[in-house]
């Protein structure tokens, strides 16, 4: 399997729950590395640009808002099949079907705070961790 990057935040609800360090342990168990983080406070507009994709669904200005209402915590994650990986870890969308032992079972609430992002595919990834760190942030361990 590649090695691969994937973009990971743990948002405004996991946050407030001091649930930052659960997280990123379940991560680096599952043979992830941290090889960036930045804790900030999204705008709407970071969180508009950043979820732009999603701009014609209904829950668009609800989402944003969301993801600017707290501080986030955001990393990228590398290792062998790291996009997969993270999502299997993070669960299902919706917290009332994600899977027994993941992250979203145990600690996001609702499908609008479900506690953390993961990116989808390698194209999105590699759009994503592009929209929030340079490349001399990026600090691979080999
Ligand atoms: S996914 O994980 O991208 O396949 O899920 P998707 O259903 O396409 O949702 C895209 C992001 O929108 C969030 N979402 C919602 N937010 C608020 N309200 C409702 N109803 C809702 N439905 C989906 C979902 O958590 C995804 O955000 P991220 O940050 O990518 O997980």
């Amino acid at each position: 399997m590649a090695v691969e990057r994937t973009l990971s935040i743990i948002k405004p609800d996991a946050v407030k729950k001091n649930a930052i360090g659960a997280i990123l342990s379940r991560f680096e168990q599952a043979g992830l590395q941290v090889i960036a983080a930045r804790m900030l406070q999204l705008s709407a507009a970071d969180a508009g640009g950043f979820y732009a994709v999603h701009k014609d669904r209904p829950f668009y200005g609800e989402l944003c808002a969301f993801m600017s209402s707290g501080p986030v915590l955001v990393s990228v994650l590398e290792g062998e099949g790291a996009i997969a990986k993270n999502r299997e870890l993070m669960g299902a969308t919706n917290p009332k079907d994600a899977a027994p032992g993941t992250i979203r079972a145990d600690f996001a609430e609702s499908i609008d705070a479900n506690a953390v992002h993961g990116s989808d595919s390698a194209e999105t990834a590699a759009w994503e961790i592009a929209y929030f760190f340079s490349k001399r942030e990026l600090c691979p361990r080999s």
